[in-house]
């Protein structure tokens, strides 16, 4: 019981992707021909796969993509208990920046974890996105 997060398949991240970021795509939209070269995790409530991200590194910099927590229990920490994971994964990894290109909508989230907005802007699908980093050290 309780919450653990764990990695796990870039399979396994498909559903929560496709139900919670693109419903109204097709299940082979979400799946990234990049996900072979990246670390999954997911975090579980009372073993439901509820939240997942996938982080990807290249040398002394890593992009987070696809952070998707459950609609049905989204404001309940996960989401920013599965960044603190990402975070000491990277750390781990001698990863020196984090990034990501945020929904703008979803920015003030990233910014109560110490994330901070780039210069970088752009729009994609409809959809507002702004660069944000991370120092780690
Ligand atoms: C972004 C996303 C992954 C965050 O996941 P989450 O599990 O809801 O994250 P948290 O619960 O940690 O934080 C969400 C909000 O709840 C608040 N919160 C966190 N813990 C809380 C708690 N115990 N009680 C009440 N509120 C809490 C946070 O402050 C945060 O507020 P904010 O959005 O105004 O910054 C999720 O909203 C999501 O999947 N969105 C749709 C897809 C998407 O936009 N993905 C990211 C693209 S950049």
């Amino acid at each position: 019981m309780g919450v653990i997060v764990k990695e796990i398949k870039a399979a396994d991240t498909w559903d929560l992707r496709h139900r919670v970021m693109w419903p109204e795509k097709s299940i082979d939209y979400v799946k990234l021909e990049e996900d072979k070269n990246g670390l999954h995790f997911g975090l579980f409530k009372d073993e439901l796969l509820v939240s997942v991200v996938s982080l990807f590194i290249t040398g002394n910099e890593a992009q987070f993509r696809k952070f998707a927590t459950d609609t049905k229990v989204q404001g309940n920490g996960y989401g920013t208990k599965l960044l603190q994971h990402l975070f000491l994964v990277a750390k781990q990894n001698k990863v020196e920046t984090i990034w990501c290109n945020a929904r703008v909508d979803k920015a003030s989230f990233y910014k109560k974890s110490g994330m901070v907005e780039t210069e970088q802007k752009f729009s994609k699908g409809g959809i507002d996105y702004v660069t944000m980093q991370k120092i780690l050290n």
